[in-house]
Protein backbone atom coordinates (compact mmCIF):
# COMPACT_ATOMS: atom_id res chain seq x y z
CA UNK A 1 0.00 0.00 0.00
CA UNK A 2 1.18 3.97 -0.50
CA UNK A 3 1.25 6.22 2.24
CA UNK A 4 -1.44 8.12 0.57
CA UNK A 5 -3.94 4.36 0.90
CA UNK A 6 -2.62 3.53 3.94
CA UNK A 7 -3.45 7.18 5.40
CA UNK A 8 -7.33 7.23 4.21
CA UNK A 9 -7.52 3.74 4.78
CA UNK A 10 -6.67 4.45 8.51
CA UNK A 11 -8.79 7.00 8.82
CA UNK A 12 -11.79 5.07 7.71
CA UNK A 13 -11.00 2.38 10.76
CA UNK A 14 -9.79 5.06 13.46
CA UNK A 15 -12.87 7.49 12.84
CA UNK A 16 -15.78 5.21 11.19
CA UNK A 17 -16.23 7.39 7.77
CA UNK A 18 -13.96 8.45 4.91
CA UNK A 19 -11.87 11.47 4.58
CA UNK A 20 -12.86 15.09 3.19
CA UNK A 21 -9.60 15.98 2.38
CA UNK A 22 -6.46 14.83 1.83
CA UNK A 23 -3.10 17.25 2.13
CA UNK A 24 0.13 16.39 1.03
CA UNK A 25 3.11 18.58 2.30
CA UNK A 26 6.60 17.52 1.01
CA UNK A 27 10.36 17.96 3.47
CA UNK A 28 12.83 19.44 1.62
CA UNK A 29 16.15 19.40 0.77
CA UNK A 30 18.77 22.21 -0.01
CA UNK A 31 20.95 22.25 -2.79
CA UNK A 32 23.11 25.40 -1.50
CA UNK A 33 22.38 28.90 0.18
CA UNK A 34 22.57 28.09 3.82
CA UNK A 35 22.03 30.64 6.82
CA UNK A 36 21.36 32.93 4.20
CA UNK A 37 18.05 33.00 4.74
CA UNK A 38 17.27 34.84 7.51
CA UNK A 39 19.70 37.70 6.15
CA UNK A 40 17.51 38.16 3.11
CA UNK A 41 19.80 36.51 1.08
CA UNK A 42 19.30 33.24 -1.67
CA UNK A 43 18.92 29.79 -1.11
CA UNK A 44 17.98 26.88 -3.40
CA UNK A 45 15.84 24.10 -1.97
CA UNK A 46 13.55 21.92 -3.25
CA UNK A 47 10.70 19.86 -2.46
CA UNK A 48 11.17 16.10 -1.93
CA UNK A 49 9.64 12.73 -3.08
CA UNK A 50 8.62 12.60 1.15
CA UNK A 51 6.01 13.72 2.83
CA UNK A 52 3.34 14.80 5.07
CA UNK A 53 0.28 13.56 4.44
CA UNK A 54 -3.28 14.51 6.47
CA UNK A 55 -7.11 13.23 6.21
CA UNK A 56 -9.04 15.83 7.27
CA UNK A 57 -12.98 16.17 7.74
CA UNK A 58 -14.85 18.30 9.05
CA UNK A 59 -16.70 17.45 12.67
CA UNK A 60 -19.99 18.95 13.60
CA UNK A 61 -18.71 19.86 17.61
CA UNK A 62 -15.79 21.65 18.44
CA UNK A 63 -12.94 18.44 19.36
CA UNK A 64 -10.14 18.93 16.76
CA UNK A 65 -9.40 14.63 17.06
CA UNK A 66 -6.15 13.92 16.01
CA UNK A 67 -4.22 10.67 15.41
CA UNK A 68 -0.46 10.01 14.12
CA UNK A 69 0.62 6.83 12.74
CA UNK A 70 3.71 5.33 13.96
CA UNK A 71 3.88 7.66 17.01
CA UNK A 72 2.33 5.56 19.26
CA UNK A 73 -0.90 5.42 17.16
CA UNK A 74 -2.90 7.37 19.79
CA UNK A 75 -5.90 9.97 19.57
CA UNK A 76 -5.97 13.03 20.81
CA UNK A 77 -8.25 15.56 21.09
CA UNK A 78 -8.05 19.26 21.61
CA UNK A 79 -11.40 22.07 21.82
CA UNK A 80 -11.62 24.73 19.78
CA UNK A 81 -11.45 27.00 22.31
CA UNK A 82 -8.56 25.43 23.72
CA UNK A 83 -6.01 25.35 21.25
CA UNK A 84 -3.13 27.49 23.30
CA UNK A 85 -2.78 24.55 25.89
CA UNK A 86 0.57 22.53 25.35
CA UNK A 87 0.06 19.32 25.06
CA UNK A 88 1.86 16.44 23.74
CA UNK A 89 2.27 14.88 21.11
CA UNK A 90 4.31 17.71 19.84
CA UNK A 91 2.67 16.88 16.30
CA UNK A 92 -0.19 18.86 17.41
CA UNK A 93 1.55 21.77 17.72
CA UNK A 94 1.29 22.84 14.40
CA UNK A 95 -2.74 21.96 14.00
CA UNK A 96 -3.42 23.64 17.15
CA UNK A 97 -0.86 26.72 16.30
CA UNK A 98 -2.79 26.80 12.49
CA UNK A 99 -6.23 27.26 14.30
CA UNK A 100 -4.94 29.71 16.77
CA UNK A 101 -3.82 31.56 13.60
CA UNK A 102 -7.02 31.42 12.11
CA UNK A 103 -8.72 32.46 14.99
CA UNK A 104 -6.58 35.28 15.84
CA UNK A 105 -7.77 36.67 11.82
CA UNK A 106 -11.20 36.17 13.53
CA UNK A 107 -11.76 33.46 11.73
CA UNK A 108 -14.05 30.42 13.34
CA UNK A 109 -12.43 26.98 11.87
CA UNK A 110 -14.52 24.29 12.79
CA UNK A 111 -13.75 20.69 14.76
CA UNK A 112 -12.03 18.25 12.94
CA UNK A 113 -10.91 14.78 12.15
CA UNK A 114 -7.16 14.16 11.43
CA UNK A 115 -5.11 11.59 10.40
CA UNK A 116 -1.10 12.18 9.79
CA UNK A 117 1.53 10.14 8.29
CA UNK A 118 5.04 10.93 7.09
CA UNK A 119 7.79 9.25 5.48
CA UNK A 120 9.84 11.99 6.21
CA UNK A 121 12.65 10.92 8.69
CA UNK A 122 12.04 12.66 12.23
CA UNK A 123 15.54 14.57 12.89
CA UNK A 124 16.41 13.49 9.42
CA UNK A 125 16.88 17.40 8.37
CA UNK A 126 14.29 16.93 5.61
CA UNK A 127 12.16 19.49 7.58
CA UNK A 128 9.35 17.12 8.92
CA UNK A 129 8.09 19.93 11.06
CA UNK A 130 8.05 22.69 8.75
CA UNK A 131 6.14 19.85 6.78
CA UNK A 132 3.36 19.47 9.20
CA UNK A 133 3.59 23.51 9.81
CA UNK A 134 2.18 23.91 6.08
CA UNK A 135 0.00 20.42 6.02
CA UNK A 136 -1.95 22.11 9.01
CA UNK A 137 -2.26 25.48 7.03
CA UNK A 138 -3.71 23.46 4.41
CA UNK A 139 -6.03 21.75 6.22
CA UNK A 140 -7.61 24.69 8.08
CA UNK A 141 -8.16 26.45 4.89
CA UNK A 142 -9.65 23.56 2.85
CA UNK A 143 -11.94 23.47 6.41
CA UNK A 144 -12.61 27.12 5.69
CA UNK A 145 -13.48 26.71 1.98
CA UNK A 146 -10.57 29.89 2.44
CA UNK A 147 -9.04 29.86 -1.01
CA UNK A 148 -7.95 33.17 -1.04
CA UNK A 149 -4.16 32.33 -0.57
CA UNK A 150 -1.25 31.91 -2.58
CA UNK A 151 1.01 29.14 -2.00
CA UNK A 152 3.60 31.47 -1.15
CA UNK A 153 1.09 33.04 1.31
CA UNK A 154 0.63 30.05 2.78
CA UNK A 155 3.93 29.50 3.87
CA UNK A 156 4.14 32.67 5.41
CA UNK A 157 1.00 31.72 7.87
CA UNK A 158 3.28 28.36 8.37
CA UNK A 159 6.29 30.52 9.25
CA UNK A 160 3.54 32.54 11.15
CA UNK A 161 2.73 29.64 13.49
CA UNK A 162 6.56 29.02 13.95
CA UNK A 163 7.14 32.74 15.18
CA UNK A 164 4.11 33.70 16.98
CA UNK A 165 3.12 30.45 18.01
CA UNK A 166 5.75 27.87 18.96
CA UNK A 167 8.10 30.91 19.42
CA UNK A 168 11.11 29.63 17.17
CA UNK A 169 12.87 32.26 15.17
CA UNK A 170 12.89 30.16 12.15
CA UNK A 171 13.76 31.47 8.23
CA UNK A 172 11.35 31.53 5.84
CA UNK A 173 13.24 28.63 3.39
CA UNK A 174 11.58 25.36 5.01
CA UNK A 175 7.95 26.11 4.64
CA UNK A 176 8.84 27.97 1.15
CA UNK A 177 10.13 24.68 -0.52
CA UNK A 178 7.34 22.33 1.09
CA UNK A 179 4.64 24.63 -0.31
CA UNK A 180 5.92 26.80 -3.37
CA UNK A 181 7.59 24.29 -6.19
CA UNK A 182 4.94 23.71 -8.91
CA UNK A 183 7.02 20.81 -10.25
CA UNK A 184 9.72 18.38 -10.08
CA UNK A 185 12.84 21.27 -9.86
CA UNK A 186 14.50 23.35 -7.09
CA UNK A 187 13.30 27.02 -6.59
CA UNK A 188 15.88 29.96 -6.33
CA UNK A 189 14.29 32.15 -3.82
CA UNK A 190 14.66 35.33 -3.16
CA UNK A 191 14.28 35.53 0.82
CA UNK A 192 13.84 39.39 0.73
CA UNK A 193 11.22 39.69 -1.97
CA UNK A 194 10.26 36.33 -2.04
CA UNK A 195 10.29 35.94 -5.36
CA UNK A 196 11.38 32.27 -7.00
CA UNK A 197 12.48 30.76 -9.89
CA UNK A 198 12.70 27.04 -11.10
CA UNK A 199 15.82 25.34 -11.13
CA UNK A 200 15.73 22.38 -13.67
CA UNK A 201 18.09 19.86 -11.72
CA UNK A 202 20.13 17.84 -15.16
CA UNK A 203 19.18 14.48 -15.20
CA UNK A 204 22.25 12.53 -14.96
CA UNK A 205 22.90 13.93 -11.15
CA UNK A 206 20.92 12.79 -8.20
CA UNK A 207 20.60 14.49 -5.00
CA UNK A 208 21.09 12.33 -1.99
CA UNK A 209 20.67 13.36 1.47
CA UNK A 210 23.00 11.36 4.54
CA UNK A 211 21.99 11.59 7.99
CA UNK A 212 25.02 11.19 10.06
CA UNK A 213 23.04 9.78 13.05
CA UNK A 214 24.49 12.28 14.82
CA UNK A 215 21.89 14.06 16.61
CA UNK A 216 21.90 18.05 16.34
CA UNK A 217 22.88 19.62 19.89
CA UNK A 218 23.09 23.28 20.93
CA UNK A 219 20.85 24.26 17.83
CA UNK A 220 18.29 26.78 19.41
CA UNK A 221 21.09 28.12 21.04
CA UNK A 222 23.87 28.23 18.58
CA UNK A 223 20.98 29.30 15.62
CA UNK A 224 19.64 32.20 17.76
CA UNK A 225 23.65 33.67 18.09
CA UNK A 226 24.80 32.98 14.25
CA UNK A 227 21.59 35.26 13.70
CA UNK A 228 22.57 37.98 16.46
CA UNK A 229 26.21 38.18 15.18
CA UNK A 230 24.58 38.40 11.85
CA UNK A 231 22.72 41.60 12.78
CA UNK A 232 25.47 42.81 14.56
CA UNK A 233 27.72 42.73 11.70
CA UNK A 234 25.25 44.60 9.49
CA UNK A 235 25.03 46.86 12.03
CA UNK A 236 28.47 47.83 11.59
CA UNK A 237 28.84 47.54 7.80
CA UNK A 238 25.52 50.28 7.91
CA UNK A 239 23.94 47.93 5.90
CA UNK A 240 20.27 46.74 6.25
CA UNK A 241 21.34 43.27 6.22
CA UNK A 242 23.96 41.28 5.15
CA UNK A 243 22.10 40.35 1.84
CA UNK A 244 23.39 44.32 0.97
CA UNK A 245 27.10 43.73 2.26
CA UNK A 246 29.62 42.47 -0.88
CA UNK A 247 33.33 40.96 0.08
CA UNK A 248 35.05 44.54 -0.21
CA UNK A 249 32.77 46.21 2.15
CA UNK A 250 33.39 43.30 5.01
CA UNK A 251 37.27 43.49 4.50
CA UNK A 252 37.22 47.08 4.71
CA UNK A 253 35.93 47.26 7.99
CA UNK A 254 37.71 43.88 9.20
CA UNK A 255 38.88 45.38 12.00
CA UNK A 256 35.93 47.01 13.30
CA UNK A 257 34.18 43.27 12.52
CA UNK A 258 36.67 41.61 14.71
CA UNK A 259 37.78 37.93 13.92
CA UNK A 260 34.30 36.28 14.31
CA UNK A 261 31.82 38.89 13.08
CA UNK A 262 33.82 38.75 10.09
CA UNK A 263 34.01 35.82 9.44
CA UNK A 264 30.02 35.22 10.38
CA UNK A 265 29.45 38.34 7.48
CA UNK A 266 31.85 36.53 4.61
CA UNK A 267 30.27 32.82 5.14
CA UNK A 268 26.87 35.08 4.54
CA UNK A 269 28.02 36.92 1.50
CA UNK A 270 29.86 34.11 -0.36
CA UNK A 271 26.99 31.75 0.39
CA UNK A 272 24.74 34.22 -1.63
CA UNK A 273 27.26 34.47 -4.07
CA UNK A 274 27.83 30.99 -4.67
CA UNK A 275 23.97 30.33 -4.53
CA UNK A 276 23.42 32.92 -7.56
CA UNK A 277 26.28 31.02 -9.65
CA UNK A 278 24.75 27.57 -8.86
CA UNK A 279 21.45 28.76 -10.89
CA UNK A 280 23.76 29.79 -14.07
CA UNK A 281 26.03 26.01 -13.46
CA UNK A 282 23.29 24.23 -13.10
CA UNK A 283 21.13 26.05 -16.25
CA UNK A 284 24.43 25.19 -18.40
CA UNK A 285 24.75 21.71 -17.12
CA UNK A 286 28.08 21.81 -15.54
CA UNK A 287 27.73 19.52 -12.42
CA UNK A 288 31.75 19.62 -11.61
CA UNK A 289 31.16 23.09 -10.72
CA UNK A 290 28.29 22.64 -8.85
CA UNK A 291 29.92 20.09 -6.74
CA UNK A 292 32.74 22.93 -6.39
CA UNK A 293 30.25 25.37 -5.21
CA UNK A 294 28.74 22.98 -2.99
CA UNK A 295 31.94 21.87 -1.39
CA UNK A 296 32.90 25.52 -0.97
CA UNK A 297 29.78 25.99 0.55
CA UNK A 298 30.82 23.42 3.42
CA UNK A 299 34.07 24.66 4.03
CA UNK A 300 32.45 28.26 4.67
CA UNK A 301 30.05 26.91 6.94
CA UNK A 302 33.23 24.88 8.75
CA UNK A 303 35.55 26.99 8.65
CA UNK A 304 33.92 30.93 8.79
CA UNK A 305 30.31 29.81 10.01
CA UNK A 306 31.39 27.13 12.31
CA UNK A 307 28.28 25.04 12.57
CA UNK A 308 29.70 21.78 11.17
CA UNK A 309 31.02 19.06 13.62
CA UNK A 310 33.34 16.15 13.27
CA UNK A 311 31.47 13.93 12.14
CA UNK A 312 29.77 15.82 9.15
CA UNK A 313 33.35 16.46 8.27
CA UNK A 314 34.27 12.78 7.79
CA UNK A 315 30.89 12.07 6.16
CA UNK A 316 31.13 14.72 3.60
CA UNK A 317 34.76 14.01 3.42
CA UNK A 318 34.42 10.69 2.45
CA UNK A 319 31.72 11.49 0.15
CA UNK A 320 33.95 13.54 -1.54
CA UNK A 321 36.54 11.53 -2.08
CA UNK A 322 33.72 9.20 -4.09
CA UNK A 323 34.54 9.27 -7.78
CA UNK A 324 30.91 9.27 -8.60
CA UNK A 325 30.27 13.11 -5.87
CA UNK A 326 30.38 15.80 -7.21
CA UNK A 327 30.19 17.97 -4.22
CA UNK A 328 28.89 17.27 -0.51
CA UNK A 329 27.98 20.17 1.82
CA UNK A 330 26.27 19.97 5.47
CA UNK A 331 22.96 20.86 4.92
CA UNK A 332 20.61 23.29 7.16
CA UNK A 333 20.93 24.12 10.52
CA UNK A 334 24.21 22.74 12.15
CA UNK A 335 25.68 20.72 15.09
CA UNK A 336 24.86 17.37 13.66
CA UNK A 337 22.33 16.18 11.66
CA UNK A 338 22.84 15.52 7.66
CA UNK A 339 24.65 16.29 4.47
CA UNK A 340 23.56 16.77 1.01
CA UNK A 341 25.43 15.78 -1.89
CA UNK A 342 25.06 15.81 -5.90
CA UNK A 343 25.77 12.45 -7.19
CA UNK A 344 26.14 10.31 -10.62
CA UNK A 345 22.69 8.85 -11.07
CA UNK A 346 23.79 5.47 -12.42
CA UNK A 347 26.35 5.03 -9.56
CA UNK A 348 24.08 6.37 -7.02
CA UNK A 349 23.96 2.41 -5.35
CA UNK A 350 28.15 2.14 -5.51
CA UNK A 351 28.05 4.90 -3.92
CA UNK A 352 25.94 4.56 -0.96
CA UNK A 353 27.66 1.60 -0.22
CA UNK A 354 31.37 2.87 -0.02
CA UNK A 355 30.37 6.31 1.89
CA UNK A 356 28.69 4.21 4.40
CA UNK A 357 31.62 1.71 5.13
CA UNK A 358 34.29 4.45 5.37
CA UNK A 359 31.78 6.54 7.34
CA UNK A 360 31.24 3.37 10.17
CA UNK A 361 34.46 2.55 9.99
CA UNK A 362 35.62 6.33 10.56
CA UNK A 363 32.70 7.03 13.44
CA UNK A 364 31.53 3.46 14.28
CA UNK A 365 28.08 5.40 13.00
CA UNK A 366 25.51 3.83 10.59
CA UNK A 367 24.70 7.01 8.02
CA UNK A 368 21.29 6.73 6.97
CA UNK A 369 21.32 7.47 2.80
CA UNK A 370 17.98 8.94 1.32
CA UNK A 371 18.28 9.49 -2.57
CA UNK A 372 15.73 12.35 -2.93
CA UNK A 373 13.67 13.23 -6.11
CA UNK A 374 12.11 16.71 -6.74
CA UNK A 375 8.18 16.97 -6.41
CA UNK A 376 5.71 20.00 -6.70
CA UNK A 377 4.95 21.73 -3.36
CA UNK A 378 2.22 20.91 -1.10
CA UNK A 379 -1.67 20.39 -2.21
CA UNK A 380 -5.13 19.70 -0.99
CA UNK A 381 -7.40 16.36 -3.26
CA UNK A 382 -11.36 17.13 -2.58
CA UNK A 383 -12.32 13.91 -1.90
CA UNK A 384 -16.11 13.87 -1.95
C1 LIG B 1 17.06 25.85 9.72
C2 LIG B 1 15.98 26.93 9.55
C3 LIG B 1 16.03 27.55 8.15
C4 LIG B 1 17.43 27.98 7.78
C5 LIG B 1 18.43 26.85 8.03
C6 LIG B 1 19.85 27.27 7.79
O1 LIG B 1 16.74 24.73 8.91
O2 LIG B 1 14.70 26.39 9.78
O3 LIG B 1 15.12 28.64 8.08
O4 LIG B 1 17.82 29.15 8.47
O5 LIG B 1 18.33 26.36 9.37
O6 LIG B 1 20.06 27.55 6.45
Amino acid sequence: MTIRETVLARFAQVYGHDAQYLVRAPGRANLIGEHTDYNEGFVMPLAVNRAVWMAVAPREDDQICVFTIDYGDELVSIPTNQVQEPIWPHWTTYIRGAWWLMQQQGQNPCGADILIGSDIPIGGGMSSSAAIGVASIEAVLALLGDNRYTQKQKALLAVDIEHKFTGVPVGVMDQMASAIPEGPYAILLDCRSLETEPVVIPQQASIVVINSMKPRQLVDSEYALRRQQCEDAAKILGVKSLRDATLDLVNQYASTLGDVLLRRARHVVTENERTLKMRDVLMSENLTQAGELINNSHYSLRDDYEVSIQELDILTEKARQHQACFGARIMGGGFGGCAVSLVQREQVSGFVDAVKEQYAAATGLQAEFYVCEPTAGSSVEFLV
